[in-house]
């Protein structure tokens, strides 16, 4: 019988691994050098954590299913929400702002296609208990950070930043009663990812006339946030002195940026409003310029995620980065390093004699030399790895020829050769990358500081 891997998951193999650690490494990097700690959850959580507080898209991708106790489960889409669940748990004694970052496995049972995946890993940087701009800013500046550790520059990424507290206001300002606005948001989200006449068609089915439909497009068009008020007042939407809400948080936030110095890294964009239900404030995705795949990443501000939780009503922003768009994209820029080497042997322990006897060789005293050269290699093996000295050696070092054993430390990369001599007292080392040798290399000094050697 054979069984193949499910449609949408992802063996990795040690070269893909390579690529998944080097990715890994990066966010870590980057989560710590921004003042960033490190937390995980569980797998998989009680459906309702995910299924009221998400949103409906995320509620229709969820792998669910009920445990022996009748208990409803899912596994993890996003991890948003068991964030919001932890720091609620312990909220009296987590000294604020909570600063945390994490990159956890996730599973959304989506129709698998390029850069859509049903299992992925995802970076997800946030800042809790603060409600200043200030920390929006900060998390959009970690994630230039990254995009920038990993080759990535203004050209090849733009950040695009939109504001739910404006559109929501913009809404009710043409007419949308409150009620309906959870419902008419992730509709706004899709204007930039379907065709015109599909994006009319899905408002309409909303509960939008014509009018408000083309008030939401030119809207949606405006290119700043100095933009929006203009706009209202020209349409007699409000007058000239009232205050737009979270249109001088989005001013301010352009401010911030520049003094963080990623002003080439990011442009407003009405059309951003993000499809997950929990956001209220600044919400942005980060797109490759070409634009040919979803967004990179996306976040934003959530401030009633924990209180919705059973929490307090606690400031929170962040976003979410994935490694699948980012990877395809890292490869088809030419941005992964060539020589991704996840961890290169110091060394390679040879025994030189071999089990085959020579001309007038005695074939028994051979085979013994051979054995007591193969336990040579083994405790050199071992007293090197005790040291902390990454080693290997060959399986067939019993009595294959020292030829074989020099390719095999070839093919497996090591940076040096050591061959242990049949007077059992000194080594020879061989660089295995110029090809450069030292012979006669006492086997007590060579242990003593295998470091000098490597
Ligand atoms: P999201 O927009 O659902 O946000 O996901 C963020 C990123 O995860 C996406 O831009 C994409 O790169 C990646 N991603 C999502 N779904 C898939 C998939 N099926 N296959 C491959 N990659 C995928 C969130 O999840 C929010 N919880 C992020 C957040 C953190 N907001 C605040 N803090």
């Amino acid at each position: 019988m054979k069984i193949q891997a499910v449609k949408g998951t992802r063996d990795f193999y040690p070269q893909e691994m390579r690529l998944r650690n080097w990715i890994m490494d990066a966010w870590r990097r980057v989560s710590i050098r921004n003042g960033f700690e490190e937390y995980d959850g569980p797998i998989f959580e009680y459906l309702d954590l995910f299924a009221a507080k998400s949103g409906p898209e995320i509620a229709s991708q969820l792998f669910n299913f009920t445990d022996r106790g009748g208990r409803n489960l899912a596994i993890r889409p996003e991890i948003t929400p068991t964030l919001a669940r932890m720091v609620n748990a312990k909220i009296n004694s987590l000294p604020r702002p909570i600063k945390w970052f994490s990159m956890p496995r996730l599973c959304r049972a989506e129709n698998p296609q390029k850069g859509r995946l049903r299992e992925f890993f995802q970076w997800n940087i946030d800042v809790i208990g603060e409600n200043s701009v200030l920390a929006d800013a900060e998390c959009i500046y970690v994630c230039v950070d990254a995009m920038r550790e990993l080759g990535l520059t203004k050209d090849d990424v733009q950040i695009r930043i939109g504001s739910r507290a404006v559109t929501t206001e913009f809404l009710k300002l043409i007419g949308v009663p409150d009620e309906k606005l959870d419902s008419i948001l992730p509709v706004l989200d899709k204007r930039a990812k379907v065709p015109d006449e599909a994006f009319v068609e899905m408002a309409k089915n909303a509960g939008l006339d014509d009018k408000q439909i083309k008030h939401i497009c030119e809207f949606q068009d405006l290119p700043a946030a100095d933009a929006v008020k203009e706009y209202m007042i020209q349409h007699a939407l409000v007058t000239g002195g009232g205050v737009v809400p979270g249109v001088g948080e989005l001013q301010q936030l352009e401010e911030i940026l520049a003094v963080f110095g990623i002003r080439d890294y990011w442009a407003i964009d009405f059309k951003v409003v993000r499809g997950l239900a929990y956001y209220t404030g600044i919400v942005y995705e980060v797109f490759d310029k070409g634009q040919s795949m979803r967004a990179l990443a996306g976040g934003g501000r959530y401030d009633n995620l924990l209180e919705v939780l059973g929490g307090p009503k606690v400031g929170a922003c962040g976003f979410g980065m994935g490694d699948v768009v980012l990877g395809i994209m890292l490869e088809e820029k030419g941005k992964i390093p060539k020589d991704l080497i996840e961890q290169r042997l110091d060394f390679f322990v040879i025994n030189p004699d071999s089990a085959r006897p020579k001309d007038g060789q005695d074939s028994n005293q051979v085979a013994n030399n051979a054995i007591a050269g193969g336990r040579r290699v083994i405790e050199m093996v071992t007293q090197l790895r005790s040291r902390g000295v990454a080693t290997d050696f060959d399986y067939s070092c019993f009595g294959m020829p020292l030829g074989k054993q020099l390719k095999e430390a070839n093919r497996r990369g090591a940076a040096k050769a050591v061959i242990i001599q049949p007077d059992g007292q000194t080594v020879s080392i061989k660089d295995l990358s110029t090809g450069s040798q030292k012979d006669g290399v006492p086997i007590k000094d060579f242990l003593e500081n295998p470091g000098r050697a490597s």
